[in-house]
């Protein structure tokens, strides 16, 4: 693996088939600064391209998934300056990855902590977890995601009363409003991540990127056009070697054995 600063990678699980990205740069509470986004990138691009990986676990340290861009780094920021580099424009990379990436949150996950959490595609909790979209403190707005998918995640209500006000909310209160999925003692939740991305990666890679494709549509789309998305994909399962084995030992009542075809 390449050499990165700001991030430490590993494959992990019993059949080494996880992907793990540890945000690492505790100091500065894992602030998102943009060589660490650099090696996010890459990393992600390639353990998306590594046939080993089922899937990628995105996580921080249990004082901070990511308390968001960095301040420091961005305070001379100019509007100018931001249009022509294109500020934050490569975290969107994040959403070109075919295979399952899952945030496993302990302690803070704020502005674009929370955003790069959303960026995934489901989000695990511990138990001292804080959400929150705090840019309105420093006079600025999240920008990267947090205004349009906070309130796919949560409703209009509440993602308003999160931006507006700045306020942090907890796991369990994130996990209520469905912004996580489940919440696990500090201390178990990066076993239990890992253990979910183990039970994916049991399943055929390419019918896993293909039922991901589709419910992405969902938030993508009119409801008419993802259910035809939907079909299309689902008839095309039935053009894979992986659909017909999985059918083929049901009905032999024995495990499948996918090929990834
Ligand atoms: N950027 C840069 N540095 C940060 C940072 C950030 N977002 N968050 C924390 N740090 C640094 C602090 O400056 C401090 O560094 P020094 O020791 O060098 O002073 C170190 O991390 C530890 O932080 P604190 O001393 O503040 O720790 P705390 O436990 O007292 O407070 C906290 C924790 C409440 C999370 C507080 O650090 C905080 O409010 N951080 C900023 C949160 C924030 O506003 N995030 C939104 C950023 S804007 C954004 O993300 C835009 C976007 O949409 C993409």
């Amino acid at each position: 693996a390449p050499a990165y600063e700001n991030i430490k990678v590993d494959v992990v699980g019993a059949k080494k088939n996880v992907a793990l990205i540890q945000l690492n740069r505790p100091k500065a509470l894992n602030a998102l600064c943009g060589p660490l986004f650099v090696e996010l990138g890459q990393a992600v691009r390639d353990f998306d391209a590594d046939d080993s990986v089922a899937a990628i676990v995105i996580t921080g340290n249990e004082k901070a998934f990511a308390a968001g861009a960095d301040i420091k780094e961005m305070q001379n920021n100019t509007y100018s300056g931001n249009h022509k580099k294109g500020f934050l424009k490569d975290w969107e990379d994040i959403s070109n990855c075919g295979k399952p990436i899952i945030a496993a949150v302990n302690g803070f996950a704020l502005g674009g902590g929370c955003e790069l959490a959303m960026l995934c595609d489901i989000i695990y909790a511990g138990e001292k977890a804080k959400f929150g979209q705090p840019e309105i403190n420093i006079g600025t707005i999240p920008g990267a995601g947090g205004t349009q998918r906070l309130p796919r995640y949560v409703g209009k209500s509440k993602a308003m009363e999160i931006v507006l006000t700045g306020n942090f909310i907890d796991a369990a209160e994130a996990e209520r409003m469905g912004l996580v999925s489940r919440v696990f003692p500090v201390d178990k939740l990066l076993e239990e991540t890992i253990k979910l991305a183990e039970r994916i990666g049991t399943h055929s890679p390419l019918i896993v990127k293909m039922a991901k494709a589709a419910v992405n549509q969902a938030y993508e789309t009119t409801l008419k056009s993802g259910l035809l998305f939907e079909k299309s994909y689902f008839y095309g399962t039935f053009a894979t070697a992986d659909r017909q084995e999985g059918m083929s030992a049901f009905v032999e009542k024995r495990p499948p054995n996918f090929k990834n075809e």
